[in-house]
């Protein structure tokens, strides 16, 4: 029998992968139930009365988190060995759904949201860069798959899961910051960097590991 060489620190760091992206994934769609159920209104809508009565606003809206839930939801097994090696047409599956929602909804609406976002210019700035960031790392990690390169593919798409996933850390940002004495725009803000920092951050750090584990 061949085991797997997986410490118990590397078993924790997966653990908290894991549970991250799963209760993350669990809460934002319990959270968004009230954009598609009928006769209920978001309190985010209610938050941004200005723009409710805007029909454009209040679809891209709807589209962009009905979009952005198909992304996370199919990205949730695609760091699986085990699918990988067993029934790779599920990952090839998963991955043209994750990328045709980024590339045909998550990132037009995205960047159409970004002009109006809280924040101010701060605002639109974070989540203009974090649409076209996005769609660059997933174009060049899909790129590189077509060409059968797997080290590219698994950097590029990593950093593009990062970017995805900074939704899931942006509210648990927002929730901490919450706690300390700062204006909601403040808050706004520091959830918006922080949670595109600290994804890139682990990110970068997965990627590194998995390069030295290849020496
Ligand atoms: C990675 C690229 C993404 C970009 C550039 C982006 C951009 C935006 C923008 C600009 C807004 C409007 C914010 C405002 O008006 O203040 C927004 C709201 C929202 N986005 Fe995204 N988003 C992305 C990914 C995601 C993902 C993956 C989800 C997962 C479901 C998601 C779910 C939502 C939700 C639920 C809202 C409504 C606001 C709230 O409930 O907090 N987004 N997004």
């Amino acid at each position: 029998m061949h085991h797997s060489r997986v410490s118990p620190f590397q078993r924790i760091e997966m653990t908290f992968f894991y549970v991250v992206l799963f209760a993350g994934t669990a809460v934002i769609l319990w959270e968004s139930r009230d954009y598609f159920l009928p006769g209920r209104l978001h309190g985010f809508i209610m938050e941004r009365i200005d723009l409710a009565v805007e029909d454009w606003w209040r679809y891209t809206l709807i589209t962009h988190v009905a979009g952005g839930l198909i992304c996370l939801v199919s990205s949730l097994l695609q760091y699986s060995k085990i699918l990988l090696k067993r029934a790779a047409w599920v990952h090839r599956s998963l991955g043209r759904i994750y990328g045709l929602s980024i590339i045909m909804v998550v990132f037009p609406t995205g960047m159409a949201l970004a002009f109006v976002a809280k924040g101010g210019l701060s605002g639109t700035i974070g989540f203009l860069f974090l649409s076209f960031a996005t769609l660059f790392s997933l174009l060049i990690g899909m790129v590189a798959i077509y060409r059968k390169n797997l080290r590219s593919h698994q950097i590029w798409i990593s950093r593009s899961f990062a970017l995805v996933t900074s939704a899931i850390t942006f509210r648990v940002l927002q929730l901490t910051l919450a706690q300390f004495n700062l204006d909601y725009d403040q808050i706004y803000q520091g959830a918006l960097w922080g949670s595109i920092a600290i994804n890139i951050g682990f990110c970068e750090y997965y990627l590194l590991k998995t390069t030295k584990q290849r020496k």
